[in-house]
């Protein structure tokens, strides 16, 4: 029987699996910098296991790889398990693996990784708590986790808007927490927050558009929804107009957490 979470996974393969290129061509996914950031904010070490969940394309993993002993990347689209690892034997990654797999039951046994990472992931989970809690299962005790992803607003109406226009955008878009939810979800599943930051993702609306590629009558509503919010700010993402186009900034939050023992 097709459940509501079989067929977000289902709109999670069509939408990846369309749109692979696309995504791997927005430049915050590749920028060598940012991937730097999140390798040096996680503490790993040389000896360590790496598991990125919802890995995609791999690029998380494949900047991982140089800096410890072994890197896991398990996704839901088997189109970006194909495309990390043709990507990695390109780069002669030779500790680098990938495999298809839910971030909601991680097909990994208890205590094997001493760092679990997701970036960009938290928006497309129908659980996200079910996630964290998984990502904790696979962490040895002392080990951390990284969360790295967009934050709604914590004004509800402001964040229920943002999230229509995400989905608009990109159908597999599930929902964007607000920071507290986050923090609060770490706080259930008894993860320390050892590091914090916020950061302000500036995009031109024809270039977001791209990576999600929507019917023209879904362009006509999300450019209807953000000239909404120029006057007004009727969803947190900071809209404007420039040079005649639209833009607006995600809030992006990147998060270290510490499994106590
Ligand atoms: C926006 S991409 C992020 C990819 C990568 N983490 C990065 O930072 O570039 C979201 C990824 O999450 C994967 N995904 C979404 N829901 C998933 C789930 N429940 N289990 C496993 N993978 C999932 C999608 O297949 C897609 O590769």
């Amino acid at each position: 029987m097709d459940t509501p979470a079989t067929s977000h996974i289902d709109k999670i393969r069509q939408q990846f699996t369309r749109q692979a290129e696309a995504y791997e061509a927005v430049p915050i996914v590749t920028d060598p910098a940012f991937l730097n950031y999140i390798v040096s904010i996680s503490g790993v070490g040389t000896n360590d296991r790496v598991l990125d969940v919802a890995s995609g394309p791999g690029f998380v993993a494949m900047a991982f790889a140089p800096h410890c002993r072994e890197v896991v990347g398990i996704d839901a689209t088997d189109r970006f398990i194909e495309r990390a690892r043709a990507e990695a034997e390109r780069r002669k990654l030779a500790n680098v693996a990938f495999q298809s797999g839910l971030a909601e039951s991680l097909p990994l046994p208890d205590g094997a990784f001493d760092l679990a990472v997701c970036r960009f992931a938290f928006h497309h989970f129908l659980n996200p708590s079910a996630v964290l809690s998984e990502m904790r299962r696979v962490v040895r005790s002392g080990g951390r986790l990284v969360v790295v992803d967009m934050v709604a607003s914590e004004d509800p109406a402001k964040a229920a808007y943002h999230n229509e226009i995400e989905r608009l955008c990109d159908p597999s878009h599930a929902r964007a927490l607000p920071a507290s939810e986050f923090e609060r979800m770490f706080a259930a599943e008894r993860l320390e927050i050892t590091y914090r930051q916020t950061v302000h993702s500036a995009y031109g609306l024809k270039e977001w558009l791209a990576h999600g590629a929507p019917p023209p009558d879904r362009t006509a509503r999300i450019y209807e929804m953000l000239e909404a919010s120029l006057l007004e700010d009727k969803c947190g993402l900071s809209v404007r107009r420039e040079n005649g186009e639209i833009h607006f900034s995600h809030v992006g939050a990147s998060y270290v957490l510490r499994k106590s023992a």
